[in-house]
């Protein structure tokens, strides 16, 4: 039977013809992606030149994408999805362990496999050193040993090293395990804080809102081991200016730690000190990992 299509109408029509999806997970997900869709028009009120500019804003979006920049996840990053997807990930954890956070760009796989105790700073640097130490323990606070714990962060001017593409020769990034006891300790310097690429349609958005852009100082990680659910996470300094207003909502009160300039318990004495604990749940069949994002260097080598 035909039907009178309105600006309400079209929902259900839209819903019913999607109904003979046969991948059940598939028609859960486009149902109500279509309803939200059509509500936010319906609220926003939008007109035909507004969804053009909407249509022209992800086209650049795409656009800007290469193998080494992707837009839609900066978006993603930018709109609040990724901490959301994020969160709804470690809900799904049958245990509390420590909280998920981005990834982000500048992830690489087969950074240096290095031993406890080794710098991570490569090059020369003018930054303050640190020991950046902690335990990896399961949910009841055992440790966790020869747990996998890869770390990379920017320097202390807020760049990452990219110049290379080998990972393996990139500063500021490590591969370590934890001891018998799931201790990990290695030296570093503290981070600053930058702002995200915003020579793209995103960095566009970002300034139409009027916002800063910045991520607080950070240092990323990816924590995991057999039988526990892998953590892809940050931490993020107290006291810098961006710690309470990041650009892609990335920080949680949980990941905040300081520097602390006298720590009788550092395992490396007379250098300050950046203490962070993990906590990892056990893995359940159904869990997969967290990482929101692709490691660029692991796509070229595919395409090679
Ligand atoms: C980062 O942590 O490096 C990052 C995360 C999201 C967007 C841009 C940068
Ligand atoms: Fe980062």
């Amino acid at each position: 039977m035909l039907r009178a299509i309105d600006e309400n109408t079209i929902t259900d029509a839209a819903i019913e013809q999607m109904a003979s999806t046969p991948n059940p997970r598939l028609k859960q997900i486009m149902e109500p992606l279509v309803r939200h869709l059509h509500a936010w028009a319906r609220e926003a009120d939008l007109t035909p030149e507004e969804w053009l500019e909407g249509i022209k804003f992800l086209t650049a979006v795409g656009q800007k994408c290469t193998a080494y920049r992707q837009e839609f996840i900066l978006l993603s990053d930018t709109l609040g999805m990724s901490s959301l997807i994020n969160s709804l990930h470690d809900k799904r954890a049958t245990e509390a362990g420590t909280k998920s956070s981005l990834v982000g760009p500048f992830y690489r796989q087969d950074s240096p496999p290095m031993k406890l105790g080794d710098s991570i700073v490569t090059k020369p640097s003018k930054g303050l050193e640190v020991v950046l130490y902690g335990r990896v323990t399961d949910s009841t606070g055992k440790g966790v040993a020869n747990a996998s714990v890869e770390v990379w962060q920017p320097d202390e001017t807020g760049n990452y090293d990219l110049q290379k593409h080998d990972p393996s020769e990139m500063d500021l990034r490590g591969h370590f395990h934890t001891d018998s006891d799931g201790r990990y300790y290695l030296r570093t310097v503290a981070p600053l804080g930058y702002m995200i690429p915003m020579d793209g349609p995103v960095g566009d958005m970002i300034r139409a809102q009027k916002r800063h852009g910045y991520r607080p100082a950070h240092i990323h990680f990816i924590v995991g081991a057999p039988g526990y659910r892998e953590v892809v996470t940050a931490l993020y300094l107290a006291g810098d200016e961006h710690v309470d207003s990041d650009t892609v909502f990335g920080v949680t009160e949980s990941l905040v730690t300081n520097v602390n300039q006298k720590d009788p318990n550092a395992p490396i004495p007379n250098l300050p000190s950046i203490k962070f604990d993990f906590k990892l749940a056990h893995a359940t069949a159904k869990d997969m990992t967290g990482r929101v994002g692709a490691d660029p260097s692991q796509i070229v080598k595919a395409g090679a």
